[in-house]
C-alpha cells in the first residue's frame, strides 16, 4: 500500500494517528535541528517534520538531502501544529516522520511549480507534464471533467446514447480544411480526421438510435485563435422526430443544468435573437450581452441623410454610434487613442467620430464645424444618451462598419471592465441564412453546412434568390462566444440534391461525395437536427476564461505545433515508401 490517505484528506480528527502517505516535495526548510517538507499531491499539500531528537537519524539525513519534486512515501503520526495555517485545509496539523522510502528523485524543474509561476508560456508547454502539476492547470482540467460528467448524466438521463463515430472518414470538400492520414494498403489514397461527426450522426438517426450524443474529438486545419485549436472537442448531439423548439428546448435545459450545477447560478429563460437583429443591433452574430452599448444608426439603413457638408457621413452606406455610459470625461488624449485603436488595420475603421454630452447639458463634438448643438441633441435622444455619457460614431458601408463597431464595443466593454467573467449571458441565435455568398469562389456557401435544411416557408425562394433564404439553424452563444451551433437537416434526397446543386456540385460530384447519405434518406430518414457545442470553450467560459488552451491537457501551440513531443515531424523514408508518398522538397 503506497498511502493510507492522500495529501489533502488530513484535519484535527486525525491526531495521533499512523498514517502513510506519498507524493511531491513542494518545498523543504532545514532549520538544522528540524527539517519542515510540503508533501503535494493531486488533493493538496500535508505539511512533514522530521526532527532531530524524535526522528530516526538515518530519516533525518535523508530529509535534509530532498530536492524540490523528488517523489517520497512517508509514514508517521498525525500530530497538532504549534504554529496553524487557517489557508490550508491540513493547517492544523503535521506529520511527524518516522520512516521514508525515496520513490524517485528528480532534475530541479525548469520553473517554480507554484500558482504563479516564474516560467514563460513556451517552456511551460514544453513540460507540460510540470505544468499540470500546478494548481491553476490541474484545477482547469478538473473541472472540464466535472462539466464533461454533468453533460454525460443529464444527456443519459434524458435517453440520449452515447455511440463512438469513426476517426478515419471520407475527406470532403465543405467547411475547414481537413487533416488528411495516408493509406498504406489503398496507394494514392487518404482518410480525413473527421471535422465532426456531422454525416455519422445523421445516419444514426436513419438507423433508429433516436437520440445521440458524443463527446468527441474533432479536427480542423484552421488558423488558430485564442478559442480555436486543431483538434477539439465536441459535445455532438442529434435527435430524430424534432422541430428545431424541440432542440432548444433540451439544449438550453443542460445548459441551465450546467450553470446551476456548476457555478450555482440560476438563469432565466434564454433571449432568442434573429440573426438579421445580431447583426444590426451588435455587428456580429455573437453578441456580448452582459452589457448594452447596442447600435443606434443615426442613419437608418436604406435612408437617406441630409447632406451637412461633412463628406465622411454623406458619402456613408450607414452611419452608426454607441453610447458608452458615464465617459463624457474622456480627456482628448484618450479619444485620440481610441481613434488610432480603430484605424489599426485589424479593425480597419478610416476615423471616429465622438460627441461628449457634458455634465452641464451641453454636446461637443469632433464635427462641430458640420453639426450644431441641435443636430447633437437629436442624436443623443436617438441613442437615450443622458448628459455624462459619450457617443463613438463610425460610418461607412454597411457590413464594414458594423464589424469595425462591433470591435469597438467589446473594446469599451474591456477597458470599462463590462466583460465581467462570473456573469453570465446566455441567448439564441436563430434563423441564419442558409447560404452566403463568397466573393472568392464567386459561389455561394453553406452557412452552416449542406445538411441544413431551409425553413419550409423560404424553400419558394431557393431557385430565385438563394441569398435570402433563411435556414432552421441556430447558435448559442455565452458572453459573446458561440459556443454551440446546429440546425434542422435536410432528410429527403431531393431537397439534398438541390442544395448540393446550389452549391456548385454536379450530380456526380454530389453522388460521388455524398452520396452515401442521399442514398440512407431514401431509406426511410426520419426527420432529424441536432448541435453540437464546443466543450473546450464552454468549460472555459464556465471558468471565466477565453483561452480554451487552458483547459486542455495537452494542447497545440499558435503554429499549431506539440511543442512537448515535438510534432508535426518528419517521417522516414522507408516509412514514406510504405504509404506511397513521394515528396518534392524541390518545389
Ligand atoms: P460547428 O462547426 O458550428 O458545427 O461547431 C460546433 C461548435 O464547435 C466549436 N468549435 C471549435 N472549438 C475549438 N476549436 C475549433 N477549431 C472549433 N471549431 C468549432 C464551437 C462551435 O460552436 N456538425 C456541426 C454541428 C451540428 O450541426 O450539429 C458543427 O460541427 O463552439
Amino acid at each position: 500500500m503506497y498511502r493510507s490517505h492522500n495529501c489533502g484528506e488530513l484535519n484535527a480528527s486525525h491526531i495521533n494517528q499512523e498514517v502513510t502517505i506519498a507524493g511531491w516535495v513542494q518545498k523543504s526548510r532545514d532549520k538544522g535541528f528540524m527539517v519542515w517538507v510540503d508533501l503535494r499531491d493531486r488533493y493538496g499539500i500535508t505539511q512533514l517534520i522530521f526532527d532531530e531528537q524524535r526522528t530516526d537519524k538515518t530519516v533525518f539525513e535523508k530529509a535534509k538531502s530532498l530536492g524540490r519534486e523528488f517523489v517520497i512515501q512517508v509514514k508517521g503520526t498525525v500530530i497538532e501544529r504549534e504554529a496553524k495555517n487557517k489557508n490550508m485545509a491540513t493547517g492544523d496539523i503535521e506529520i511527524l516522520v518516522t520512516e521514508m522510502t525515496l520513490l524517485n528523485a528528480a532534475l530541479t524543474p525548469p520553473f517554480t511549480i507554484e500558482d504563479e509561476t516564474d516560467g514563460g508560456e513556451d517552456i511551460r508547454m514544453k513540460y507540460r507534464y510540470l505544468d499540470i502539476r500546478r494548481n491553476p492547470v490541474k484545477n482547469s482540467l478538473l473541472f472540464r471533467h466535472k462539466v464533461a460528467m454533468e453533460v454525460r448524466k443529464y444527456l443519459s438521463d434524458l435517453d440520449f446514447c452515447e455511440v463512438e463515430t469513426p476517426y478515419l472518414i471520407k475527406s470532403t470538400p465543405e467547411g475547414a480544411r481537413d487533416f488528411v492520414v495516408p493509406s498504406r494498403m489503398n496507394a494514392g489514397q487518404f482518410y480525413a480526421l473527421p471535422q465532426s461527426p456531422q454525416t455519422f450522426k445523421q445516419l444514426l438517426m436513419v438507423g433508429g438510435m433516436d437520440k445521440y450524443f458524443q463527446i468527441v474529438k474533432c479536427f480542423r486545419d484552421e488558423d488558430l485563435r485564442a478559442d480555436r485549436q486543431p483538434e477539439f472537442t465536441q459535445i455532438d448531439c442529434e435527435m430524430a422526430f424534432v422541430e428545431q423548439e424541440d432542440i432548444l428546448n433540451v439544449f438550453e435545459g443542460l445548459t441551465r443544468h450546467l450553470l446551476k450545477e456548476i457555478k450555482g447560478i440560476d438563469v432565466a429563460e434564454f433571449p432568442r435573437m434573429t440573426y438579421d437583429y445580431a447583426m444590426k443591433t451588435y455587428g456580429n452574430d455573437k453578441p456580448d450581452i452582459r452589457f448594452d452599448m447596442r447600435f443606434c444608426p443615426l442613419i437608418p439603413e436604406g435612408g437617406t441623410f441630409e447632406p451637412k457638408g461633412f463628406p465622411v457621413f454623406d458619402d456613408s452606406e450607414i452611419v452608426l454610434a454607441i453610447n458608452v455610459e458615464g465617459c463624457a470625461n474622456f480627456t482628448r488624449k484618450q479619444l485620440d487613442e481610441l481613434t488610432d485603436w480603430v484605424k489599426r488595420p485589424q479593425v480597419g475603421a478610416k476615423g471616429l467620430v465622438y460627441v461628449r454630452y457634458n455634465e452641464d447639458g451641453t454636446l461637443k463634438s469632433s464635427v462641430d464645424k458640420f453639426f450644431n448643438e441641435a443636430v447633437l441633441k437629436t442624436w443623443a435622444e436617438k441613442c437615450k444618451a443622458k448628459s455624462g455619457d459619450l457617443l463613438l460614431i463610425l460610418s461607412g458601408e454597411t457590413n464594414k462598419t458594423r464589424t469595425q463597431l462591433s470591435a469597438l464595443r467589446m473594446e469599451m466593454a474591456t477597458r470599462l471592465g463590462l466583460r465581467k467573467p462570473e456573469v453570465f449571458a446566455p441567448l439564441w441565435v436563430v434563423d441564419f441564412p442558409l447560404l452566403e455568398w463568397d466573393e472568392d469562389s464567386n459561389r455561394f456557401h453553406a452557412m452552416h453546412h449542406p445538411f441544413t435544411s431551409p425553413k419550409p416557408e423560404d424553400i419558394k425562394l431557393l431557385e430565385t434568390e438563394p441569398g435570402k433564404v433563411r435556414a432552421n439553424a441556430y447558435d448559442m452563444v455565452l458572453n459573446g462566444n458561440e459556443i454551440g451551433g446546429g440546425s434542422i437537416r435536410i432528410h429527403d434526397r431531393e431537397l439534398q440534391s438541390k442544395m448540393f446543386s446550389l452549391l456548385g456540385f454536379t450530380p456526380e460530384q454530389a453522388e460521388e461525395q455524398f452520396g452515401f447519405l442521399m442514398n440512407a434518406f431514401q431509406f426511410g430518414a426520419p426527420p432529424h437536427g441536432g448541435l453540437a457545442f464546443g466543450l473546450d470553450r464552454l468549460v472555459a467560459i464556465l471558468g471565466g476564461q477565453e483561452t480554451i488552451r487552458d483547459f486542455i491537457a495537452f494542447p497545440k501551440n499558435n503554429s499549431g505545433r506539440d511543442v512537448m513531443i515535438d510534432a508535426p515531424s518528419v517521417i522516414d523514408g522507408s516509412q514514406l515508401n510504405e504509404l506511397h508518398i513521394k515528396i518534392d522538397f524541390t518545389s
